[in-house]
């Protein structure tokens, strides 16, 4: 089992962050390759943000000096939540996000994330609330379905889900393998060729999307973190598929910069707006970064300013 996490695009990121003496925010702690990067640079406080209380034990254990310094202040929180804890006195420079799960939960068999390593169909970041196990044994096979058609882009949805509520009557589902198995005798074997990913990849990606509100938190998580930040602070977030860049993209559009242009009225600004400015082009790993980290290929990196 794997302890660490490679952190995935580290110098964009910081590069992108603009780093300086004030305080940054780590949304997505995991195994804290970001805030100790972020810590090197003088004049740096963090607040690191993770739902999951194993990556928060982790980090208290691994930062002692820094969190008694007084420069890391670690929370177990959803970042959907972030106004919670910050600190109304003091400006937030930048916030980064690295979405997914991080190394340490994918290659834990027991977290029951993978079906690499045979586990309990389990997937929740936070450790609360309803398994894997639970949805699939439960849900209407309509839900399941349209949770794998949206989340995993799964062409096979609905014969899935029905095969679901088949066989979970006579036997519930309660090991990652097992699910695994089931979904790739569903698929017609000209399908199955060598090189393409394995038939359950989009099925155990849309579940995890799915139990732990990814796409909801991202959207909530966004906005929190760009209602937080300075004017002049950055927004910084590593996504890994298209569902996720899509909302990023929204979020740092910059449709209130195009506005500024002297070729159109002014338009009402809308309480609370915030705005950002950055380029427009996506950040991908360099080939190099492929390479070594096969799981930064599908990142791509996008970054703002806050401007109003
Ligand atoms: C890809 S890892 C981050 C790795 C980190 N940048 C590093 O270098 O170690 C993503 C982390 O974000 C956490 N996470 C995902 N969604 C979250 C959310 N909505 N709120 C808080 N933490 C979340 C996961 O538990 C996981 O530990």
């Amino acid at each position: 089992m794997s302890h660490t996490h490679k952190p995935v695009m580290l110098e964009e990121a910081m590069d992108a962050l603009n780093l300086g003496p004030g305080l940054f925010v780590d949304a997505t702690f995991g195994r804290g390759g970001y805030t100790q990067t972020m810590l090197k640079h003088k004049g740096v406080h963090v607040i690191a943000i993770d739902q999951d209380p194993e990556a928060i034990c982790w980090g208290t254990q691994h930062f002692g000096p820094d969190i008694e310094a007084g420069r890391l202040v670690l929370h177990q929180i959803r970042f959907s939540h972030m106004e919670s804890i910050l600190p109304q006195d003091k400006e937030v420079r930048g916030v980064v996000f690295d979405l997914g799960v991080s190394s340490p939960q994918l290659d834990n068999a027991e977290r029951g994330f993978s079906f690499l390593h045979d586990g309990p169909l389990d997937m929740r970041m936070d450790q609360n609330g309803p398994t894997a196990a639970d949805f699939v044994n439960t849900a209407p096979a309509q839900d399941i379905a349209r949770v794998l058609k949206v989340f995993g882009e799964e062409k096979l949805a609905r014969r899935i889900a029905r095969a679901i509520e088949k066989q979970r009557n006579e036997k519930p589902f309660t090991r990652t393998r097992e699910l695994a198995s089931f979904i790739e005798a569903l698929y017609p074997p000209q399908q199955k060729t060598k090189g393409k990913i394995h038939p359950a990849t989009r099925t155990f990606q849309a579940i995890r999307i799915h139990l732990n509100q990814e796409i909801r938190e991202l959207e909530e998580g966004l906005q929190k973190a760009a209602q937080a930040l300075v004017v002049g602070g950055r927004l910084v977030v590593i996504s890994f598929h298209s569902l996720e860049d899509r909302v990023v993209k929204h979020v740092l559009r910059p449709e209130c910069y195009e506005t500024v242009s002297p070729y159109l009225p002014p338009r009402e600004r809308a309480p609370g707006e915030v705005c950002f400015q950055g380029p427009k082009r996506v950040l991908k790993p360099s080939m190099d970064e492929c390479r070594d980290n096969p799981r930064s290929r599908s990142a791509r990196l996008r970054w703002g300013e806050r401007i109003l």
